[in-house]
């Protein structure tokens, strides 16, 4: 099963509202089975509580419904606009709340990576490869090892914009939040200067086909 996670306030009139039309209608189209969370619809509160903050917060009914569905998704589409060069403050919440230690992943007991290896981790963490063989040195269980994610952004910027600033979003959510949980194949689509129509430009859309096939 796909799972749609959409971060949006406006779910009718918007430029991730067409992106989420787009993509319910790829994965219908193809017989896919989908689940859609709207987080904003479904009033989702993104604050962790104190109590949560320390590992002893009480069960939420919300937050155990959407770590069923994500347990039982293969995919993740994450459907969100780029606020500030990161997600919006519900996702980041959903991330906080959801994304659980026991659920997600958990921290082993054996030692951390020796700290001389830290000049290594920094001068190749960028290549694929290397990366990929230091995250498993973590210590740390990745519980969603076996899923991927599709990630579709739209920014009212431009690419040049995209680089200066970092191309923060590919740290602190494919990197930090689903790579650190064992969601290695993570696909990302661009929507730059996402303002006026929301026609999808066919090439955003080729590129959103694409990463759904
Ligand atoms: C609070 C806020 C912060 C934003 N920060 C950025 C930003 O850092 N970079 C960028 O390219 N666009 C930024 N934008 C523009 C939005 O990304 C753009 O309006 C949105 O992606 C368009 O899609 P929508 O019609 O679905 O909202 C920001 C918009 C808002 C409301």
């Amino acid at each position: 099963m796909d799972l749609i996670v959409y971060a949006h306030p406006d779910a009718h009139d918007s430029h991730n509202a067409a992106i989420k039309r787009h993509v319910e209608e790829n994965l219908k189209g193809r017989g896919k089975e989908y689940e859609t969370i709207d987080l904003y619809a479904e009033g989702f509160n993104p604050l962790l509580s104190a109590q949560a903050a320390i590992g002893k917060g009480e069960p939420d009914g919300l937050v155990e419904k959407y770590q069923g569905k994500i347990a039982k998704s293969e995919r993740l589409i994450f459907i969100f606009p780029i606020w500030w060069y990161a997600p919006p403050a519900i996702l980041k919440g959903f991330f906080d709340r959801v994304f659980t230690a026991g659920f997600a992943y958990n921290f082993r007991k054996e030692p951390s990576m020796p700290k001389a290896l830290l000049p290594l981790i920094k001068a190749c963490a960028s290549q694929k490869a290397c990366y990929g063989m230091f995250l498993k040195q973590l210590p740390v269980e990745q519980k969603l090892v076996g899923k991927s994610a599709v990630v579709i952004n739209t920014f009212g910027g431009n690419d040049i914009g995209y680089e200066m600033f970092g191309s923060a979003p590919e740290y602190t959510v494919d990197k930090a939040v689903l790579n650190f949980c064992g969601v290695m194949d993570v696909k990302r689509v661009h929507w730059f200067e996402a303002r006026g129509s929301v026609e999808i430009p066919i090439k955003v859309r080729e590129e959103i086909d694409a990463a759904l096939a």
